[in-house]
């Protein structure tokens, strides 16, 4: 990409928070390949520093500089922003709890946009935010979610801690901007697979019961591969003329979520699934809603019906602004990223 088509020179530093889980380290591998040289990578001191060890050593010209900390700490939040001109923000709480999700998603937003705020110097905050933040209830089964469709509107009736953090997080940003003319792009991606997240996505179904539950049928999955999200995330971070914008990350050639399964247990693990049909399951989660409301939460609410529609209902989800605004292209094409992935699970198990 020419410098022209940038809004920042590759020796400007660049923050990226979150950079050593699953995508964090990819989105640093990405901006390596694109010749970014001045990146500070901000962990926590618990972390595993082995990924960015490896990508410090295969790029051994380039300024890496790894600053451990915690960005509840408003401390740190400042010395991680101190100069960056783009910040990546992908760290975030994968938290089953609210309150958990709550602090390592939201109120570390805030410290670090309020560190942005003091600096002054940011050209652009990258915000990483979930296609989970959709709400589809208004939509038929089938029907594609572009980056104008509602938002969940009752993240405590979903009951899930990371929506609803997920959903705060995306206003704080936007509310920020606002006030303090911050520029900023949020990303939505979708399922996110690949080597390191061995998990098959909830979508596909859920073993919560014992059995594994297929409950995607034929719905198209929202699969985005960690190396083909990584780039989105990067290209939101240097195109100029994208402030303010959303984009929903997904791959193309997605499969159904009964064709990744066949795959999955074809190519990775083998296992014994029961489908249970959309219909079914929505009364299931229907009834377990009335029963824990009912019951005065003697049953939490975690099935219920808007999450079911949001995970099962069957939605697309739209990568055409990704690929008009942002010029994205998958990277990794499907039967590569998903052998590249059966391969890592065989040789983990
Ligand atoms: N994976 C998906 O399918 C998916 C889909 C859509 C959106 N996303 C979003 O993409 C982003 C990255 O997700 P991921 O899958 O790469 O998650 P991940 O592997 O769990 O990485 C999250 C990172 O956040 C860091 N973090 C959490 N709390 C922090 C705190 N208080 N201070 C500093 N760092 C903190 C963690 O640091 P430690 O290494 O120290 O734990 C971890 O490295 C998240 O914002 C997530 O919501 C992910």
């Amino acid at each position: 990409m020419p410098s022209s088509t940038r809004i920042l020179g590759l020796e400007d530093p660049v923050l990226i928070t979150g950079s050593n889980g699953f995508i964090g380290c990819r989105v640093v591998a990405a901006l390596l390949r694109r010749g970014f040289v001045n990146l500070r990578c901000f962990v926590r001191p618990s972390s595993n520093l082995a990924n960015l060890h490896a990508l410090r050593e295969g790029a051994p010209s380039a300024r890496i500089d790894i600053i451990s900390g915690n960005l509840l700490s408003i401390e740190d939040c400042k010395t991680a922003v101190r100069e960056a001109v783009v910040v990546f923000h992908l760290a975030a709480g994968i938290e089953k709890t609210f309150p958990g999700s709550f602090m390592n998603s939201v109120v570390t937003t805030r410290n670090l946009l309020d560190a942005v705020v003091e600096y002054g110097v940011l050209r652009r905050f990258v915000n990483v935010s979930s296609i989970a933040v959709y709400s589809n209830r208004k939509v038929k089964r089938g029907g594609l979610l572009d980056e104008d469709c509602a938002l969940e509107s009752c993240p405590v009736e979903r009951a899930e801690a990371y929506t609803f953090a997920k959903l705060k997080q995306d206003h704080l940003v936007v509310e920020y901007a606002h006030v303090h003319h911050i520029p900023y792009v949020i990303l939505r991606p979708g399922a996110v697979y690949g080597p390191g997240a061995h998990q098959l996505t909830a979508r596909v179904g859920i073993n919560t019961f014992g059995p594994f539950l297929h409950l995607g049928g034929s719905n198209e999955l929202p699969l985005s591969y960690v190396d083909n999200c990584a780039e989105a995330i990067v290209l939101a971070g240097i195109t100029p003329g994208v402030d303010g914008e959303v984009f929903n990350v997904v791959d193309d050639d997605l499969p159904s979520s009964r064709q990744f399964l066949s795959l999955y247990k074809q190519h990775a693990k083998s296992f014994r699934s029961i489908y249970l049909p959309y219909p079914l399951f929505y009364a299931f989660c229907w009834f377990w809603e009335w029963y824990s409301q009912w019951s005065k939460g003697q049953l939490p609410p975690v099935f219920n019906r808007r999450r079911c529609a949001s995970y099962w209902k069957g939605n697309r989800y739209a990568n055409t602004k990704l690929k008009s605004r942002l010029g994205w292209s998958p990277v990794v094409p499907f039967t590569e990223a998903a052998q590249r992935y059966f391969d890592s699970i065989r040789k983990a198990s």
